[in-house]
C-alpha cells in the first residue's frame, strides 16, 4: 500500500501540487493535517497505511524514548499543528519551530520555492511563527505519540546590540521552560537568512556569541536536553570551534548537523534553475555531502561528548543510514517528504531495518559511526 502512495504521490498528486504556489501547499497541508490529528480513525488508517513499527528501531537517548530515528526537522511544523498527526505517518520525533519569544509574520513572500532539478527547497521564512506563548500552551492539549522538540530562535528584527538579542533568545528559553509537554530543546544558531544575524558583527554562530548566549542559558538549569543546530557552510575547524565552545556546558547534549545551503555555487545545484531562484536558502541534495562530511567530523573526535543528530538530502533509506554509519543516532528530514511523498518515512524505517539486518546489526546503536572508524 506504501509503494502505490508513493507511485500515485509522485505522479499524480506532486505535479498537481508543484503547480500551485509552495507557500499556499504548505498551509493547506498544516490545515489539513491538524484537522486529521484530530480524528483517531484518521490516524489509525494513516498509521495502517504508511508508518512502520520495528524494535530493533527503538532508541532510549538522553532518557527519551524514540520508537524510530526519523524525525521532522525544524520549519515544517512551525506552529506545532501537526504534534498528534505525525507519529501515525511513522516519525520518530517532531522539532516544532523554530518558535521565537515573539510572533513574526514571515518573510515578504514567496516564503517556499522549488528547484525540482537540484532535488531542493527555497526557503525564506526567517522563523515564522505565531510566538512561544501563543503556541505551546496549545501543544498540551494536543497530545503525542512520539517525542516532541521545540526549536527555539532569536526574533527576527534588527537588534540594537547583540545582548539585546540575547535577552530575547533567553526570554524565548524562560517562556518555554515553563510548559511541560515537550521532550527537548534545539538551540538555533544557524539559520541563514535572518535580519539580526546580519547587522550584528558579534554572530551567535561565531564562537564568542555561541558562548554568550550558553552562558545565559547555564543559569536557566534546564533539565531537558538542549541540542545546538549547527551551520553548515564551515570548516572543520570552524566547526571544532563551536564544538569545543559547546562542550564545557553539561546541558548541551548534542549536535544537529546541519541547516540550510547559502552558497549558490554548490556543485549540487542544476545551474540554470539556481539562477532563477529568488531571495532564500537551500534544502535538500544540495546540503547532503557537506551534512555528511560534518557528522563523520564531529563523531569523529566528539563522539563521547555530544550525540549527533544527521540532516540534509535524506530521500531514501541508504541516505539516512549512510547518515547513521558516519555517525549520526538520529536523522532528520524534510525535503525528501515534499518530492517523494509522505509514506517515505515508514519506507525508509522499512529500509533502514532492512540495511540493519543485511550489516548484522541487531539496533541502532551497533551501527553509529561503524562507517567513520
Ligand atoms: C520549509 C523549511 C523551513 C525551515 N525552517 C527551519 C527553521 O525554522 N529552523 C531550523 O533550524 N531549520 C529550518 N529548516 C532547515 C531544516 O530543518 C533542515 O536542516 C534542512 O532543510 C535540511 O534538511 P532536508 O534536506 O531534509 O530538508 C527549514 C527547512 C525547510 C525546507
Amino acid at each position: 500500500m506504501s509503494t502505490l502512495t508513493g507511485l500515485i504521490y509522485r505522479n499524480v498528486v506532486k505535479p498537481v501540487l508543484f503547480k500551485i504556489p509552495a507557500d499556499r501547499v504548505h498551509e493547506f497541508f498544516l490545515q489539513s493535517g491538524s484537522v486529521l490529528g484530530k480524528s483517531n480513525i484518521a490516524k489509525s488508517m494513516i498509521h495502517a497505511l504508511w508508518a512502520y513499527d520495528d524494535p530493533m528501531l527503538v532508541q532510549t537517548i538522553h532518557d527519551i524514548r524514540f520508537p524510530n530515528p526519523i524525525g521532522l526537522s525544524a520549519g515544517f511544523d512551525y506552529n506545532a499543528d501537526l504534534v498528534p498527526l505525525l507519529p501515525s505517518m511513522g516519525f520518530g520525533f517532531n522539532t516544532v519551530g523554530t518558535l521565537t519569544h515573539e510572533a513574526y509574520e514571515g518573510n515578504t513572500p514567496p516564503m517556499l520555492g522549488r528547484l525540482p532539478k537540484s532535488q531542493s527547497l527555497l526557503v525564506n521564512k526567517g522563523f515564522k511563527n505565531k510566538g512561544i506563548r501563543n503556541i505551546l500552551p496549545h501543544m498540551r492539549s494536543r497530545g503525542r505519540g512520539a517525542p516532541v522538540g521545540v526549536s527555539i530562535g532569536a526574533t527576527n528584527k534588527p537588534y540594537a546590540t547583540f545582548d539585546a538579542m540575547l535577552d530575547d533568545i533567553i526570554a524565548g528559553f524562560n517562556e518555554a521552560n515553563a510548559f511541560p509537554d515537550f521532550d527537548y530543546f534545539e538551540l538555533n544558531i544557524s539559520c541563514p537568512n535572518l535580519v539580526n544575524l546580519q547587522n550584528l558583527p558579534d554572530q551567535i554562530s561565531s564562537p564568542t556569541g555561541l558562548k554568550s548566549v550558553l552562558e545565559r542559558l547555564a543559569h536557566l538549569e534546564l533539565q531537558r536536553p538542549v541540542f545546538i543546530k549547527m551551520p553548515l557552510e564551515r570548516s572543520f575547524d570552524q566547526t571544532q570551534q563551536l564544538c569545543d565552545t559547546a562542550a564545557p556546558y553539561a546541558f548541551i547534549k548534542g549536535l544537529i548537523f546541519s541547516n540550510l545551503v547559502k552558497d549558490r555555487n554548490n556543485p549540487a545545484f542544476d545551474p540554470e534553475e539556481i539562477k532563477k531562484a529568488g531571495k532564500g536558502n537551500f534544502s535538500g541534495k544540495p546540503t547532503q555531502a557537506q551534512s555528511d562530511e560534518l557528522i563523520a567530523f564531529a563523531y569523529r573526535k566528539y563522539k563521547e561528548r555530544f550525540t549527533i543528530i544527521g540532516v540534509g538530502g535524506v530521500f531514501t533509506a541508504e541516505d539516512a543510514y549512510r547518515k547513521i554509519k558516519l555517525g549520526a543516532s538520529l536523522v532528520q528530514m524534510i525535503t525528501g517528504m515534499i518530492y517523494q511523498g509522505p509514506q517515505i518515512i515508514g519506507e525508509i524505517n522499512q529500509g533502514i531495518a532492512a540495511l540493519l539486518a543485511k550489516d548484522g546489526y541487531h539496533s541502532i546503536a551497533e551501527a553509529v559511526g561503524t562507517g567513520c572508524r
